[in-house]
């Protein structure tokens, strides 16, 4: 049990069980993109360190980018996105694979995955360590590569914060 703002914290996801999805998610996108070289966008904060864990195990020759871009506020999403570091790579004709923490209600996604389009790269597929299906309002960004599906409960760890704190936490860890 961990706390953090006055909340109790239980631990739901080992870290051994987050490097065995992320294991997963990573053969299946080597498998998929065999003879392209896809650039992969990191979405701050929240995704780094599955990125870092992520990169680690793809095999293919591809780049790396990073954006940043803040919808919540405490443990309530805010329905309107911030981007707070903008894309600095120009994604004309890429294969480009958006790399998230979670996706819960999909507002995020929607509105960047969209974007990326309209500046004309080639595909856009998503990949997030967590997907919460239940919480889902856009069924366009359903990752197509997602390490484990969850309940619609509030957690932290592996990169996911409680304003700003407990993302250096290895395992995951839900809201009692
Ligand atoms: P969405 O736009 O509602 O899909 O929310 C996406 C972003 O909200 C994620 O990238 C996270 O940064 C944050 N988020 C969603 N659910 C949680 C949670 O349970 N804990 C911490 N952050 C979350």
């Amino acid at each position: 049990m961990v706390k953090y703002e006055g909340m109790e914290f239980a631990e739901s996801i080992s870290a051994n069980e987050i490097q065995e999805a992320v294991n997963r998610v990573a053969t299946a996108i080597n498998a998929d993109y065999a003879g392209r070289e896809p650039l992969f966008v990191c979405v701050l904060n929240g995704a780094f360190m599955y990125a870092s864990d992520l990169m680690k195990r793809i095999t293919l020759p591809c780049e790396i980018t990073f954006v940043r871009m803040k919808s919540y506020e405490g443990t309530e999403t805010t329905g309107k996105v911030n981007m707070l570091i903008p894309l600095q790579v120009d994604v004309k004709g890429r294969d480009v694979i958006v790399i998230e923490d979670i996706v819960d209600t999909g507002i995020t996604m929607h509105a960047f995955m969209e974007e990326l389009r309209k500046m004309g790269a080639k595909s856009v597929e998503l990949t997030s360590m967590l997907y919460k299906p239940e919480s889902l309002r856009y069924e366009d960004v359903k990752p197509k590569y997602y390490g484990l599906a969850i309940p619609p409960a509030f957690i932290i760890g592996y990169g996911l914060d409680i304003n700003e704190k407990a993302r250096n936490l290895a395992s995951i860890y839900t809201k009692v």
